[in-house]
């Protein structure tokens, strides 16, 4: 149980808030690359309770900049780009990507009004199909080369979901909770029965990005050796996972489900997909085909039959931000608790001007990080998480 300061220290996004100014250390997808077109070279976003917008300039580069417009506030959403910029609809005040003001129609030039407006504007980089933004202070850490963004040799795929209407931090203590498994998912996942479940062991080791949760299952007959699958926690709103099909093509499928905060009480979920194949390249810096992902149906409900939306339903309903001064936390909330603890650190280290957990500045380790995750009950092991399928 929290109580309420620690929850809001904890779950708030703001700039200014202690999870906020955390967060803002972080890169965080803002679009799909393949979302931003010709015909729609702009699109509005929200990133941690800030209103922005991203765009492609005629020449392809990519900026994202606060969506109201410094004159009087219209929404550059539906403004235009060129070979610089992007222009405002209303009264065509131009900014490039740093925020600069370009030019002002109605404005006399000698008066140089226009060099004494500074837009918000925040780097953006593509990875893996996906558009990351950086909202925090300069110099901007390398944006992480995550083995599911930068692996190269199979295919890479994108679901963007509906927006969850729940604080980012009810799916990251999910990642850390093995032990809804067997009941949100038990149906879908023809899991074994209950009592398999307290047989077995669960850690959550700490290591360089986060927390690496691994699951130990003895074996079903005496004689039968334990299986074990690992899944890293990527800190603060990551989780990497890898599962097989069993219905359709037998392949893995790896993947990188990343918790965008939208502001306090929604999240952007992107899960990135990549099947290793030997006929197929996925240029890391290139675009990916995406799909939208809705968890609601036609009518509204939710669409239990898929195992994400299994989990979306729960965290939706725990709350917009889930009241945590009212929980009764068990013995099998360990991993909960850690998660929490490392939040906490982590927010003090930001406080007193340190650099947080999994920040990286040297290229040289950024070429590829690939992370030591294991599936045994899939057939999966650490040495072998490159393999095709
Ligand atoms: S409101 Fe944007 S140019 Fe006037
Ligand atoms: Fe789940």
């Amino acid at each position: 149980m929290l109580t309420r300061e620690e929850n809001e220290t904890l779950t708030r996004v703001g700039r200014g808030t202690p999870a906020g100014e955390l967060l803002r250390r972080y890169w965080h997808p803002v679009a799909a690359a393949g979302e931003l077109t010709d015909e729609k070279a702009i699109r509005a976003v929200k990133i941690l309770g800030e209103e922005l917008v991203v765009y492609r300039d005629k020449k392809g580069r990519y900026g994202l900049v606060g969506e109201r417009c410094p004159h009087r506030s219209a929404s550059l959403a539906f403004g235009r780009v060129d070979d610089e910029g992007i222009r405002c609809p209303y009264h065509g005040w131009k900014y490039d990507a740093r925020g600069k003001c370009l030019e002002q129609p109605a404005e006399p030039p000698e008066r140089a009004y226009k060099d004494k407006i500074q837009h918000t504007a925040y780097p953006v980089e593509k990875l893996g199909g996906l558009l990351f933004a950086y909202l925090g202070p300069e110099p901007a850490p390398l944006l992480p080369r995550w083995d599911v963004l930068a692996w190269e040799n199979g295919k890479r795929w994108i679901e963007k979901h509906e927006i969850y209407r729940c604080n980012w931090l009810q799916p990251m203590e999910n990642s850390v909770d093995p032990s809804h498994l067997y009941w949100l998912h038990g149906d879908t996942a023809h899991l074994v029965g209950a009592v398999e479940r307290y047989e077995e062991e669960h850690e959550f080791l700490p290591f360089e990005f986060g927390i690496m949760k691994r699951r130990t299952t003895p074996g079903k007959k005496p004689g039968d050796s334990a299986q074990i699958d690992q899944h890293p926690l990527v800190f603060p709103n990551t989780l990497r996972h890898v599962f097989r099909t069993i219905k359709t093509d037998g392949l893995l499928r790896h993947n990188l489900q990343i918790r965008a905060p939208v502001d306090d009480t929604h999240t952007q979920i992107y899960v990135v997909y990549f099947t290793p194949t030997e006929t197929d390249f996925s240029p890391a810096d290139g675009e990916a085909p995406w799909e939208y992902f809705p968890i609601r149906d036609e009518k509204g409900e939710y669409r239990l039959e898929h195992v994400l939306v299994q989990d979306a339903m729960a965290w939706e309903t725990q709350g917009g931000i889930t009241d945590r001064t009212q929980e009764h936390l068990g013995v099998g909330d360990e991993g909960i608790i850690s998660f929490r603890k490392l939040l906490h650190e982590q927010i003090s280290i930001v406080r007193n001007g340190g650099e947080p957990l999994g920040i990286i500045r040297d290229p040289n380790k950024n070429r590829i990080i690939e992370f030591d995750v294991i599936n045994e009950r899939i057939g999966l092991y650490g040495s072998e998480r490159q393999k095709v399928a």
